[in-house]
């Protein structure tokens, strides 16, 4: 066992070494490590505070006073930016309206943003992030069916983002708009929001270090990272000792403004030793997550600045080579990072407070929890679900019937809480709310359920095939030395 996982490690690493490595190590280092502070607003001081945009301020300090509030003590009011040099439209987009004599669309999207922050605003264009509202698209219609338009307007487009639409008088359609959805597709066509972590009209950085600013969306059965983050001892330390972690810092560095504890920013997006502050959080994640069964996934990105997030089953393309993006357009590779580059990524972060033993030994331990899902359980159940929509024992409808809701709860819920809490250093949702609640459910709801459904005969069959064999189920056959069903101390262990 060892010897196989180990060399295939080595493959794993001399193939990224031989051919990956060589050729675009420079992009990577400047894909990681090389965004500084020194690239801040470039556009001239010429150019916004402009004399139009301060009638806008007179009239909303009466009309919405705390909005104007908020923007006086930001940053962009201090310096003398004004509502104009964000709310400014030109006359052809869609969205424009003439307003108080001026042209302006209540939308400012990424791209307005980016007009100044160039940096950021070309890291989150390509991000998973970005792409949050596209995805669920065409991914879970059946989510759709479950709930209706209305739960789509008020949940899924609330943190993964809408399309913006806009009603025959350029006015916004209430369907599609307000919210700040992650991935929100603007009608300038860019995607995001600015505004989802970065709440307005302050835009500050100190608010959008907080967990707070994650937790939002990041809460709940599939994505658990706020209770997760709040029972680590990360957590635990953030709470006790939130007065020493220095968020108004200009500079915001693990270990030198701050070492009480990392919070999600810091290990997703934040500056730590070599590694660099990003708008992508996608960047250093080694595996996904919240998937029925999870795989370690390649970078690619291409010229044009989108990324591509590519499982490690399939074979990584070489530099300048043409590939299908995930808009399903062509476009050439710029840099291809390994699945071992991202996980580099992120374990740098940790030795900025750990040492190097502790944190390898902790990422084995993790990718260990991850391996036993897939394998004990992932794997399994998926090849059964597989076996029974072919074998039409199920119908083709989505979630309409029992056995579709556990199976789906097993990997998106508790199968994830599980990965995520291993991922994260809470041995709760690792454990109870997770690895135990999956097997559970496995052995006690799934494995019943599909013996009903496929009938004796077919379910005997599959269960055989896909589980019995398998050393993880073993112990259903063997005799506890010890039961503890009864409770310790009963005498019956
Ligand atoms: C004479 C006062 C006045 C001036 C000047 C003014 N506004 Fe307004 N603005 C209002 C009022 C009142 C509303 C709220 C109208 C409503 O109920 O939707 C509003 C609404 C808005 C909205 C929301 C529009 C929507 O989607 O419904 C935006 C954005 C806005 N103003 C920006 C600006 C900007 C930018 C300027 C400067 C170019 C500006 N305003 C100048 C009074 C003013
Ligand atoms: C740094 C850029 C920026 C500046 C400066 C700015 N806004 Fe906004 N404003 C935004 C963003 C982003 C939104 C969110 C709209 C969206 O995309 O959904 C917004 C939304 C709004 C809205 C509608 C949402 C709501 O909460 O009612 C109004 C009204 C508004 N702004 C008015 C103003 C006024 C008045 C000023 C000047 C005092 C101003 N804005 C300055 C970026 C800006
Ligand atoms: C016209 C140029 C311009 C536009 C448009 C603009 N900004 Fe800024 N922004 C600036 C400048 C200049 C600073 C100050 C930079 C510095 O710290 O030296 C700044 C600072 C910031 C900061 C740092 C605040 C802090 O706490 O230090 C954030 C966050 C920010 N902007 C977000 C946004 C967002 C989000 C948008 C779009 C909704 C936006 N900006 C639009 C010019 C702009
Ligand atoms: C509370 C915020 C929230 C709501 C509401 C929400 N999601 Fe999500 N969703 C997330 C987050 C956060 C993730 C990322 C999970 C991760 O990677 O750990 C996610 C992941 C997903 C994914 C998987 C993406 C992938 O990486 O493969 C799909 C598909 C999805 N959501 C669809 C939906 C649909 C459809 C709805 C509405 C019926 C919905 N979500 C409602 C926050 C939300
Ligand atoms: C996922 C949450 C999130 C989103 C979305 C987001 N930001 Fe940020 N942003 C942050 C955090 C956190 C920081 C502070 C990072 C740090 O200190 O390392 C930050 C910092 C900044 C800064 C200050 C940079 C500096 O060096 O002072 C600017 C400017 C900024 N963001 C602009 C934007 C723009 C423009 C967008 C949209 C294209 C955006 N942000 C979207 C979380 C976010
Ligand atoms: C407005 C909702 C929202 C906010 C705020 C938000 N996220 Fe997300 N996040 C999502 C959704 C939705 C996804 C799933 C996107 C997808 O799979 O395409 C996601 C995905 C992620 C992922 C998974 C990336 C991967 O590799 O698949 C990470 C890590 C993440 N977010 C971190 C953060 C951090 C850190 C913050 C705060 C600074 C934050 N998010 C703020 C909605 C949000
Ligand atoms: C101590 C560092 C650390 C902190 C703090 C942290 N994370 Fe994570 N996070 C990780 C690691 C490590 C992984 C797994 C990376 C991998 O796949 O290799 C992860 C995974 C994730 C994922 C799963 C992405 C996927 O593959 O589906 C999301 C989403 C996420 N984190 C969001 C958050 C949020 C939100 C917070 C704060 C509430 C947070 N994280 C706090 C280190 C951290
Ligand atoms: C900003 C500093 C900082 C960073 C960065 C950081 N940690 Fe921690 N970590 C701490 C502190 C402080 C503790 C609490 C130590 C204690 O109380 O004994 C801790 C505790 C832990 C624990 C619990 C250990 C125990 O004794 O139970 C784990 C596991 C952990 N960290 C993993 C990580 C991983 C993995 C990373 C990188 C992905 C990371 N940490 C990044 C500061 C940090």
């Amino acid at each position: 066992m060892t010897l196989i996982k180990e060399q295939s490690l080595t493959e794993i690493n001399s193939f990224t070494h031989r051919v990956i490595f060589p050729t675009v190590l420079r992009l990577l280092l400047i894909l990681f490590c090389t965004f500084s502070h020194a690239d801040k607003v470039k556009v001239d001081k010429s150019e916004w505070g402009l004399e139009a945009g301060k009638a806008c301020i007179t009239c909303h300090a009466k009309t919405s006073k705390g909005l104007a509030t908020q923007w006086e003590e930001s940053k962009h009011g201090q310096i003398g930016l004004n509502c104009l040099d964000c709310h400014r439209a030109s006359e052809d987009d869609d969205d424009a309206i003439t307003h108080e004599g001026e042209v302006i669309a209540t939308v400012v999207s990424p791209k307005d943003c980016g007009r100044c922050h160039v940096t950021e605003y070309n890291q989150q264009k390509g991000s998973v992030h970005a792409n949050a509202a596209a995805i669920i698209k065409n991914r879970i219609p059946a989510l759709e069916n479950v709930g209706g338009p209305a739960i789509v307007a008020g949940g899924c487009d609330q943190c993964h983002g809408s399309t913006v639409k806009l009603r025959g008088d350029g006015t916004l359609d209430p369907a599609t708009w307000p919210n700040s959805g992650i991935g929100r597709i603007n009608p300038d066509g860019s995607k995001g929001s600015c505004t989802s972590c970065h709440g307005r009209h302050r835009f500050s950085k100190a608010q959008a270090r907080d967990p707070a600013a994650c937790m939002r969306c990041h809460s709940g059965p599939d994505s658990p990272d706020k209770e997760v983050y709040e029972a680590s001892k990360h957590g635990m330390h953030f709470a006790a000792e939130r007065d020493k972690m220095n968020m108004d810092n200009d500079l915001w560095r693990a270990g030198i403004e701050y070492s009480a504890a990392p919070t999600c920013v810091t290990c997703h997006m934040g500056t730590a030793g070599k590694i660099k502050s990003t708008h992508d959080v996608g960047m250093r994640n080694a595996w996904k997550l919240n998937t029925p069964v999870s795989e370690k996934h390649y970078l690619v990105v291409f010229d044009n600045g989108d990324k591509l997030n590519l499982p490690e089953s399939q074979d990584p393309p070489n530099r300048g080579a043409s590939m299908t993006k995930p808009d399903g357009t062509l476009g050439k590779v710029k840099a291809v990072a390994s699945p071992e580059r991202r996980r580099q990524a992120m374990k740098a972060v940790c030795l900025e407070c750990h040492g190097k033993a502790f944190a390898n030994n902790f990422m084995t331990q993790f990718d260990n929890v991850v391996r036993l899902y897939n394998r004990k359980f992932g794997e399994p159940a998926q090849a059964i679900m597989k076996a029974l929509y072919r074998e039409k024992k199920l119908t083709p409808v989505a979630f309409d019937e029992p056995l579709e809701f556990t199976y789906w709860e097993l990997w998106h819920d508790e199968g994830s809480r599980a990965r995520h809490g291993a991922a994260m250093a809470s041995p709760n949702h690792a454990w109870w709310e997770g690895i135990y609640e999956v097997g559970r459910n496995f052995y006690t709801k799934f494995l019943p359920q599909v013996r009903e459904v496929a009938g004796k005969e077919l379910g005997e069959e599959l269960i055989g095939q896909h589980v019995s064999g398998l050393d993880e189920h073993q112990w259903l056959q063997q005799p506890n030395k010890a039961n503890p069903i009864l409770g310790y101390g009963s005498g019956a262990e």
